[in-house]
């Protein structure tokens, strides 16, 4: 049990699997929170809940929620061997709530539900988030067992004290949600990153014509937010500014503070409030280049004079970043670039490197099909003097993990 180390950051740049084990406990509801901030993680999860847990909550729910079938015994669908293949592929075991009677069976190798032989089974890292009432907890054969557990690796979150099933209240509260996202998320990777702060500007702008119309680009913040998980996942606390990213793309974590930018200006304000003591500085937000000159006070109507819409230049706020080290950080830049007949995209990333003077630029090629949105995208990674650092293909998240790697080894000197 649990004798596989924690990977090594190279390996995070992918989702992992994660299985979740759900036992009988009040708190078993807890759980979909779990299952669902995993997956808003960049996480595969899978849900192995013990027939007990399925009297508290609906089988349907964790298989909707986790878009796979639930099992609980051995015996479900045994061609499929399920305990050995979810267990052997499993990169982190969270089970929440654990009972006193799973962490018997866990303590004394008993495999009599799908849950406690994949648990056998698996070789990753698991993590237990205890709950039942203060007298369950404290008595010596759970006390006992809970060490046996601790002595072979597996990690125990303390439960809380408070209210607990009915009027009583105690020590055997599950703990929140997010902190037991936050303590699996760190099982998963190495926390090289601990200890630092990213600053990360994605999304796009958008600059206001008149109260309901602005000019804006087709920037979703996928980039952005998949950069900040990454960095979140190796212990470093993000500013991720966020410039007019839906709702739904946005990332919950607890190291992660989301901060708003509507405009360029905005976003330069924020950026420069935020830069100070910052180790990293990463402008993955798409900026107009030009804001109109003023914005119209009421809605311009049409069958009036076509308006002529002035405009003028936003300042640049990478350059800036990068021309005034006055903040220590260390600053990433990214360029969308086409390609046309007068240079390819290298090209264009080449110059563009040069003029922004940032450490790191990310060239990625763009186009109607290519780069927007949630498909496969290729970097290619330059340093200031335009020399290529790395160059991949891939999802967002997995591209955002060779980024962080990037910006780790070029800031060591490696
Ligand atoms: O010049 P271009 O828009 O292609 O440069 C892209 C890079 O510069 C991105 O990192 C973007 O966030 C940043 N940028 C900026 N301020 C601008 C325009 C772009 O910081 N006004």
């Amino acid at each position: 049990m649990s004798t596989r180390t924690a990977r090594a950051h190279g390996d995070t740049a992918g989702p992992s699997r994660i299985v979740i084990g759900v036992t009988g406990g009040i708190a078993a509801y807890k759980s979909a929170i779990v299952a669902r901030l995993l997956m808003k993680a960049g996480h595969d999860v899978r849900i192995v809940p013990t027939a007990s847990a399925l009297k508290m909550v609906g089988e349907s729910t964790f298989a909707a929620l986790s878009g796979h079938p639930i099992h609980t015994t051995v015996w479900d669908d045994p061609e499929a061997v399920e305990h050995v293949r979810v267990g052997v592929e499993a990169d982190l075991l969270v089970i929440a709530p654990a009972t006193a009677n799973t962490i018997a069976k866990l303590a004394y190798g008993i495999a009599d539900n799908l849950l406690t032989a994949t648990a056998l089974v698996a070789t990753c890292p698991i993590i237990i988030a205890p709950a039942m009432h203060t007298q369950m907890w404290n008595h010596p054969a759970t006390q006992a067992n809970i060490a046996t557990l601790q002595e072979r690796g597996v990690t125990v979150l303390e439960p809380t004290e408070g209210r607990l099933t009915g009027a009583d209240s105690g020590v055997g509260r599950l703990p929140e949600p997010e902190h037991i996202v936050q303590a699996a998320l760190g099982l998963l990777t190495e926390q090289d990153l601990d200890g630092q702060r990213y600053v990360i500007s994605a999304g796009g702008t958008r600059e206001p014509i008149d109260p309901v119309r602005f000019l804006g680009n087709r920037s979703t913040g996928r980039f952005g937010v998949a950069l900040a998980l990454a960095a979140a996942h190796r212990g470093a606390v993000v500013d991720l500014v966020a410039c007019n990213v839906d709702e739904a793309l946005r990332p919950h974590h607890p190291l992660i503070t989301i901060h708003e930018a509507g405009t360029a200006l905005e976003l330069q304000e924020k950026m420069l409030e935020l830069a100070p003591g910052a180790q990293a500085l990463i402008m993955t937000a798409a900026v107009a280049d030009f804001r109109p000159a003023k914005m119209t006070g009421s809605k311009v109507k049409k069958g009036r004079k076509a308006p002529d819409v002035e405009l003028v230049e936003n300042p640049d706020i990478l350059k800036g970043l990068a021309a005034d080290r006055s903040h220590g950080a260390f600053v990433v830049g990214f360029a969308a670039e086409t390609g046309d007949e007068q240079g390819t995209v290298l090209d264009y990333g080449r110059a563009k490197a040069q003029a922004k003077g940032a450490d790191l630029l990310i060239v990625n090629r763009v186009g109607e099909t290519a780069g927007f949105g949630d498909v496969d995208t290729t970097i290619t990674i330059l340093d200031s003097s335009g020399e290529i650092r790395a160059e991949h293909t891939g999802t967002k998240s997995q591209m955002a993990g060779v980024v962080i790697d990037t910006i780790f080894s070029v800031r060591k000197g490696v």
